[in-house]
């Protein structure tokens, strides 16, 4: 177990607030527990008091500086600081309650119990995080704690986002290629909701995980290859950076749709050809995380269509831990840290799929 370094904290200034913050680049050791200020909400802002956040392989991915897709390096590095981070907190997904509102914040009200996305602010890994009312910040689920909350909006957003473009219908057969991360694991159940026949492609251990999910058929990837095995499917989603274009788009039905969540650049070349001359569609996408979209998961967790997955809730002293595992790809499900230590009492049934916790 790693424990970060505290800086002093002075519980007595009320104008400061613990957050995870990552002063340089590097491995899960460079994250720090720090007092910062308090941010003060503008206007057109609310202020949350973050409950629960999920880890995320993008946090990581940016403490880091390494991603998947190469091509993203050089204008996010000049985006986000050259030597060091500019802005050095991070976490994009959470939970929390309102507690402050700008004066011209009219859809909210203090004590709300809210989920949502920080988008490119960033900043909930931290006790505090000011937000403009007009982001994707809407009532958390109530039947659902604000650590199972907090590890819905990448994963459902991203997936339903995707589910929708595919236009699934009932008996589809639908393809997950990376069905076991946070948006693989949404998109299998939303497209199980659509009624559709899905096969989840992951790793071993991923596979009871994906089957409790709803996975029809599961392929390891470590020992098949879904793209030449001969069957063939009306949708195949694509999380994999790397995967094989060509054999992806043969192993599509006349008419499916191919696609990819992690696109190179030669697949987004590729995909427009594939699209203008060939009865099959090929898209690329950067998903929008519309308020719209996080109602309509609300909404399907609220009936009982999907839940959230979460492998272990891990303390704010214990974020590098957090990050070491979802780098080390063993977790079964989201990586959530606990932002405030008060019980988590504000669930009437758990709708964790998963139900391991520390
Ligand atoms: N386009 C967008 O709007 C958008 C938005 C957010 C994220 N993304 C990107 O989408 C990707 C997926 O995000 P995520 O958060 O779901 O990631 P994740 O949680 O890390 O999930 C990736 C999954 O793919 C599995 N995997 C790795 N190699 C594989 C292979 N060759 N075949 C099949 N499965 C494989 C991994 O399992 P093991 O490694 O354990 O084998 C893991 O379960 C990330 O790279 C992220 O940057 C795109």
């Amino acid at each position: 177990m790693i424990s970060l370094p505290v800086a002093p904290v002075h519980h007595t200034i009320e104008k400061r607030l613990k957050a995870i913050t990552y002063p340089k680049y590097g491995p899960p050791d460079v994250l720090q527990l720090k007092e910062v200020e308090k941010p003060v909400p503008k206007d057109d802002e609310v202020l949350i008091r973050v409950r629960a956040v999920e880890a995320t392989k993008s946090d990581c991915e940016m403490r880091s500086f390494k991603f998947a897709v190469k091509w993203f390096w050089l204008p996010l590095r000049i985006a986000f600081g050259v030597r060091k981070p500019r802005r050095q907190n991070l976490g994009g997904y959470f939970s929390g309650e309102v507690e402050m509102l700008g004066k011209d914040v009219t859809e909210f009200s203090t004590g709300d119990q809210v989920f949502g996305t920080a988008g490119l602010k960033l900043g909930a890994y931290g006790e505090y995080v000011a937000l403009p009312a007009s982001y994707t910040i809407v009532a958390k689920p109530s039947n659902m704690s604000f650590q199972d909350a907090a590890a819905v909006p990448l994963g459902g957003l991203n997936a339903l986002h995707f589910m929708r473009l595919a236009r699934i219908q009932a008996r589809d057969k639908v393809l997950i290629n990376g069905a076991g991360g946070s948006i693989g694991a949404h998109g299998v159940q939303i497209a199980k909701s659509m009624g559709a026949e899905v096969t989840a492609v992951d790793s071993t251990i991923k596979e009871d995980l994906l089957r409790r999910m709803g996975a029809d058929h599961f392929i390891d990837y470590t020992k098949e290859n879904f793209a030449t095995m001969g069957r063939t499917y009306d949708v195949i989603f694509d999380m994999v950076a790397g995967s094989p274009y060509a054999a992806s788009i043969r192993a599509l039905n006349p008419n499916g749709r191919y696609l990819t969540a992690n696109p190179r650049l030669s697949v987004m070349l590729r995909s427009v050809f594939t699209s203008r001359f060939s009865e099959k569609t090929a898209k690329f996408a950067f998903a929008q995380e519309a308020r719209e979209e996080l109602l309509a998961l609300r909404q399907m967790i609220e009936d009982g269509k999907i839940g959230s997955i979460v492998d272990i809730v891990y303390p704010m002293e214990q974020a590098a831990d957090a990050h070491n595992r979802v780098e080390t790809e063993q977790r079964l499900g989201a990586v959530v840290i606990a932002i405030d230590d008060r019980v988590d009492d504000s669930h009437a049934d758990c709708t964790n799929l998963n139900g391991r916790f520390l």
